[in-house]
């Protein structure tokens, strides 16, 4: 693949992805291709992890734009080195960081209160009497409020 580049379908094969997704992300201008001297769309390999990257992050939540923020430091024109990487990583620490300690507060928290306003656990008359953290807002105010401070 090396010289003729990777073609449309052998990376939306690799990656497992439609080939529609790799137009719509390059659309975005999340990924780049070159035309061949046939006119065909050709690809370097290193579209095969940034497509990971891109898959990985949209699975943990995080949006299109912030992913092209974080991919906007990556070099253009040659092939990203692991230090490039390290850099674009250390960009998305904080927004990672939140997202993991917001997972791992859901899982601890699914034996108590929440402050969903159903009182049905045993400790919500405790946390969340009379569902007054409705007056706070919709949702699952008590989850809600650590992601608002791990985000802060
Ligand atoms: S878990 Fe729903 S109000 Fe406590």
């Amino acid at each position: 693949m090396k010289e003729s580049g990777w073609t449309v379908g052998k990376v939306a094969q690799r990656c497992g992805v439609n080939i529609s997704t790799l137009h719509f992300y390059e659309k975005k201008g999340l990924i780049r291709s070159w035309r061949n001297a046939g006119n065909q769309r050709r690809y370097k390999a290193d579209v095969l992890r940034r497509v990971s990257v891109i898959k990985a992050a949209q699975k943990m939540g995080i949006s299109l734009e912030s992913i092209k923020q974080a991919f906007a430091t990556l070099p253009d024109q040659r092939t990203p080195t692991a230090n490039d990487w390290k850099k674009l990583s250390k960009g998305w620490q904080g927004e990672l960081n939140a997202r993991i300690a917001y997972l791992e507060r859901l899982r601890d928290s699914l034996t108590g209160c929440i402050g969903c306003g159903c009182l049905s656990m045993k400790n919500c008359p405790i946390y969340n009497e009379d569902d007054k953290l409705a007056a706070e807002g919709s949702g699952p105010v008590i989850l809600d409020r650590a992601k608002k401070s791990m985000l802060a």
